[in-house]
C-alpha cells in the first residue's frame, strides 16, 4: 500500500558547539524583534546575557514568564506588547513551551478575532509573524516543526494548534545548552522523543521500509544513549545524539506517508490539563496500558519493534509484543519517571468522567490509527493505567 503524501519543512537548523554567537547571521537587524523566555533557566545558566550580548544594536522588546505548558491567558500578554511594539520578528529562547508559545504570539499578533479560536476552533490564519529560536531542551521537535500546544487555564484546555505558517525559520541547537538541564527535564525529553517516535510507528504495517528504518534508529539510539545522558549530562557527543534523535523524531520525516495513533499523547495532554503531570510523564503512563489493551490491533508492529528495537528472539508473537512493552515501561522507569496514574494525586473516576465528557464534547468518538481507540476504552485504559 503506497500512501499519498507531502513533505515540507523550511527550517534551517544551526547545530553544533558554540553556535549561539551565530544567531547575528540569521537574525533580521532591520526587523523589530520581541524576544520571548521562560521562567527564569536562562537567567542562571547564562544563556540570557550571551544572548543579551549579542542583541546590542538590534531594536528588540523582552517578554519573559511563559510557563511550562505555555498558557493562553498569559501568551496574550505578550501578544499585547506585540501589537503595541509593531513587532516583526520573534526570538524564542527555550524548551518546547516557549518555542510553542511563541508560534501562538506569532499566528495571534495579525489575527483580528479571538486568537483562542485559532486554538480551539483550528481557523485558518493568513498571515503570522516569522519567528526563529535557541532550543534549551531536547524533547518536543517543536524546534523544527508547524505544531504549537497552547493550554487555556480557565477552560481547562490543552489543544495543538497546527500550520505550516509557524515552522519557525531557523532554530539554534547548541549543546553547550544542555549541561544545566535537571535530571528530570532530561528524562522529560528522551521519553516524549520515543512517545512521538512509537506514535508514527507502532501502527499497522504498510511496507513504508525507510520510515520504518528511520524510526527505529531514532528509538535505538535513545535506548542508547539516554541513559548515559541522564547520568552524565556534560558528555556532549551524547548529548548531540539525544538532540538530533529529537529533532528528527517529530519533524515530518518519520510520519511520512505512514499511518499514525497520537491516542497517547491525545490522553496525556488531558492528564497534564487536569493535574498539570509534565507531558511526557502523562505519556509514560498511558503508552504500556494502551498497547497493552490494543495488542491484537496493533501485534505486527509490536512484534517488529521487539525484534528489532530490543531485540527479542524467543517466544510467540504475541510473547515477543508483551515482552516489548514491559522493557518499555521498564526503560521509561530507569529514568526516574513513574509509569502509573495512582504515582499522582489524581481522583481516577473523576478523571474518566472529565476526559470521556471532553472527548464527546470534541466528536472524538474514535481516535488513534484507523480509529481503534474509541471513547469506551477510555475508561479501561485510565483504571489500567492507575
Ligand atoms: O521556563 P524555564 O525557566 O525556561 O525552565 C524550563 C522549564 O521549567 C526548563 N528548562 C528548559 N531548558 C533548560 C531548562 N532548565 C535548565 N536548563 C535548560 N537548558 O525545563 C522546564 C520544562 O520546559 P518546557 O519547555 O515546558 O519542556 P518541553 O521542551 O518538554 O516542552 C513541553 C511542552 O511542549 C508541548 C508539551 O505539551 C508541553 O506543553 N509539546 C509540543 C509539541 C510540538 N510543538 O510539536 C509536541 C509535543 O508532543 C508536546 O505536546
Ligand atoms: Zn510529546
Amino acid at each position: 500500500m503506497i500512501n499519498n503524501y507531502e513533505l515540507y519543512n523550511p527550517t534551517k537548523l544551526i547545530f553544533g558547539e558554540d553556535r549561539i554567537k551565530d544567531i547575528t547571521q540569521y537574525l533580521p537587524r532591520e526587523s523589530k524583534i520581541l524576544f520571548v523566555y521562560g521562567q527564569g533557566s536562562i537567567k542562571h545558566n547564562g544563556i540570557y546575557q550571551k544572548v543579551i550580548d549579542l542583541l546590542k544594536g538590534y531594536d528588540y522588546v523582552e517578554f519573559g514568564g511563559i510557563e511550562p505548558n505555555p498558557k493562553y491567558e498569559n501568551l496574550m500578554e505578550a501578544v499585547k506588547l506585540g501589537r503595541e511594539y509593531k513587532i516583526e520578528f520573534i526570538f524564542a529562547v527555550g524548551g518546547g513551551s516557549v518555542v510553542d508559545g511563541a508560534k501562538f504570539i506569532s499566528a495571534a499578533i495579525p489575527f483580528d478575532e479571538d486568537p483562542w479560536k485559532l486554538v480551539s476552533d483550528k481557523l485558518d490564519f493568513n498571515e503570522s509573524i516569522p519567528l526563529g529560536t535557541i532550543l534549551t531542551l531536547p524533547a518536543t521537535g517543536s524546534e523544527m516543526n508547524k505544531g504549537a500546544v497552547i493550554s487555556n487555564k480557565s477552560k481547562g484546555d490543552k489543544l495543538a494548534l497546527i500550520s505550516e505558517k509557524l515552522f519557525p525559520k531557523f532554530s539554534i541547537l547548541d549543546v553547550s545548552v544542555l549541561s544545566s538541564l535537571p535530571k528530570r527535564q532530561i528524562a522529560n525529553g528522551i521519553i516524549d522523543a520515543f512517545v512521538h517516535t512509537t506514535e508514527q510507528y507502532i501502527t499497522y504495517p504498510i511496507n513504508a521500509k525507510l520510515q520504518d528504518r528511520f524510526a527505529e534508529s531514532i528509538l535505538i539510539t535513545l535506548i542508547e544513549e539516554g541513559p548515559q545522558f541522564y547520568n552524565n549530562v556534560e558528555n556532549k557527543e551524547v548529548g548531540a545524539n539525544i538532540m538530533f534523535s529529537a529533532t528528527m523524531a517529530l519533524n515530518g520525516v518519520i510520519g511520512a506517508g505512514v499511518p499514525t495513533d497520537w491516542s497517547i499523547h491525545m490522553i496525556g495532554h488531558e492528564l497534564t490539563a487536569l493535574y498539570n503531570i509534565d507531558h511526557a510523564r502523562s505519556l509514560a503512563i498511558i503508552l504500556p496500558v494502551l498497547y497493552r489493551i490494543k495488542i491484537e490491533e496493533k501485534l505486527s508492529k509490536l512484534v517488529q519493534y521487539a525484534e528489532i528495537v530490543w531485540q527479542i528472539t524467543e517466544g510467540n508473537d504475541k510473547e515477543k509484543a508483551i515482552k516489548a512493552i514491559y522493557l518499555t515501561e521498564k526503560f521509561f522507569q530507569s529514568l526516574g519517571v513513574p509509569t502509573k496514574l495512582s504515582d499522582y494525586d489524581v481522583d481516577l473516576e473523576y478523571t474518566i468522567k472529565v476526559i470521556k465528557e471532553k472527548f464527546a464534547y470534541r466528536n472524538m468518538l474514535n481516535f488513534g490509527e484507523n480509529g481503534i481507540i474509541s471513547i469506551n476504552d477510555i475508561d479501561p485504559i485510565l483504571r489500567g493505567a492507575y
